[in-house]
């Protein structure tokens, strides 16, 4: 079944206004007939989920309170009472004759996928550092010495660097020389600098949906529409993808076959064959993101999506995050060399290159990761396996399919009830990633993406401290309708 899937909302647009119609998708079900919390406090717990996740980014203005009372058909005061206690708060803004802009309160941070607090995170799927990375960073303060005597300047990155990612491409099956790799400053900002390449005002791209929240941002940031292709019960859905492609003509398509984020599946070999096939055909370059390669349990993934293309254009963004350690900041861009020579134009608007010591740490734990990598991967594999044993304990109505790899579970709920569990998780302060955040236009209520990369204990803790709600907001356990991995 082909099922495109366009993103009008435009959140991401820094002063815009959003529309009603937009912010009703966005809130989903908000409204829960089980709670005795008056209805006021229900929307603004919603809204202000919304704010905390950045769905609602700062100074997004909000629609009037008559046209919100009408499109969420509710009365004029509770919008009124709603909107009154996020300005206590700090959440939002009111100037009189302009409405509600989106602020965030001065004493706290601005949320980040890891602001540390004492709360428990469960909307993160990232690991803290391991004792190598401090041995990394140690070895690079000795190896920096030599280049202390030029200018530190390298928009292409460290040169020893790209020959060892050369080296991993090749050793995967992608034979590639250093002129093909560029460093960056993560996989993300790979994906900024290659949108403000390849794409203008009001192109589309076509995405995964799911898809990475982030990804989503950084194409909305780049005034271009996500075009998502929705993802069948197992793999990827070969004819949507190329039905989205001849009807849509994206400019670009961004794609995570290594243990996509957030459902955790690995593209196989053929699906790999006939994406690029399907993508020399329509000439749509692809965005490969590989940023969970190296995190597989039982198998490596097969060789990279561009070993497969002879004719498509695929440029390959890669990151230290996942692999090493998301503090690093590092990651790299895989393309033709003329590609990437564009690239370093083009980089001369944003920065002038990645620090040379994170460069060094990374070029350290690269050469090392055999001393690390496999018991990281053992270690995770039994995270993953505790974590699978807890939900089938304490939530039976929950489904899910144990992810070969990567760093979570995405889990269907038996009803649209993430972003009330997510509110009320927030009360108790546990961050959960409501399956809205991987959607466009508010889509995936009905589930959540739960990370196993937390330690047994705290995992245990968090889950234990949420049963109840889930309880008290689902009724009796009921099974799941139907079961979508
Ligand atoms: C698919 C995907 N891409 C990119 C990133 C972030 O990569 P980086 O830290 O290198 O920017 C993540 C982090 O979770 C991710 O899951």
């Amino acid at each position: 079944m082909i099922n495109i899937q366009f993103s009008n909302s435009g959140l991401h647009m820094s002063s815009r206004r959003l529309g009603s119609q937009s912010l009703l998708r966005l809130l989903g079900h908000w409204q829960q007939s089980a709670s005795r919390a008056p209805l006021w406090r229900q929307l603004a717990d919603a809204l202000r989920l919304l704010i905390l996740d950045g769905r609602l980014a700062q100074d997004t203005r909000l629609p009037g309170e008559r046209e919100l009372a009408s499109t969420l058909a509710v009365s004029r005061t509770t919008i009124v009472s709603a909107l009154a206690q996020l300005r206590d708060e700090g959440y939002l803004e009111s100037r009189h004759g302009s409405g509600s802009r989106v602020t965030l309160p001065g004493s706290r941070p601005i949320p980040t996928l890891s602001t540390p607090c004492a709360s428990l995170d469960l909307s993160t799927a990232a690991l803290s550092a391991g004792p190598e990375i401090h041995q990394a960073y140690t070895h690079a303060l000795a190896a920096i010495a030599p280049h202390l005597a030029h200018t530190g300047y390298n928009q292409l990155g460290l040169l020893a660097l790209r020959e060892a990612i050369a080296e991993r491409y090749t050793a995967r099956g992608l034979p590639t020389n250093p002129d093909e790799v560029m460093i960056v400053n993560g996989a993300v900002s790979g994906l900024a600098l290659v949108l403000r390449m390849l794409t203008g005002p009001g192109d589309r791209v076509v995405v995964d949906h799911p898809t990475y929240p982030l990804a989503i941002a950084a194409i909305q940031g780049a005034s271009c529409r996500p075009v998502g292709v929705s993802m069948p019960q197992t793999g990827w859905d070969i004819d949507g993808f190329a039905a989205t492609l001849a009807q849509t003509a994206p400019r670009l398509a961004y794609l995570m076959p290594d243990f996509h984020n957030p459902t955790g599946r690995c593209m196989d070999s053929a699906t790999r064959a006939a994406i690029t096939a399907i993508a020399a055909r329509t000439r749509t370059s692809l965005v490969v993101d590989e940023t969970m390669v190296d995190l597989w349990y039982e198998a490596p993934p097969p060789p990279p999506l561009a070993a497969f293309a002879t004719q498509a254009t695929v440029i390959t963004l890669g990151s230290a995050g996942k692999s090493f350690w998301g503090g690093l900041r590092l990651g790299w861009i895989r393309a033709s060399t003329r590609t990437i020579a564009a690239l370093t134009q083009t980089r001369d608007t944003l920065d002038l290159g990645s620090p040379l010591l994170e460069q060094l740490a990374t070029l350290w734990l690269m050469q090392n990761q055999q001393t690390f990598l496999p018991a990281r991967r053992q270690m995770l594999a039994q995270r993953r396996d505790h974590c699978a044993a807890l939900m089938r304990e304490h939530f039976p109505a929950w489904h899910f399919q144990p992810p070969s790899g990567g760093l979570s579970f995405w889990v269907e709920l038996p009803e649209m009830l993430a972003t009330q569990f997510a509110v009320r998780a927030e009360s108790i302060g546990i961050h959960l990633g409501a399956g809205t955040r991987f959607g466009l236009s508010g889509a995936f209520d009905r589930y959540l993406r739960m990370p196993f990369s937390l330690e047994h204990i705290e995992l245990e803790r968090a889950l234990i401290s949420l049963k109840p709600l889930w309880l008290a907001l689902n009724g009796t356990e009921r099974p799941a309708k139907r079961s979508v991995v």
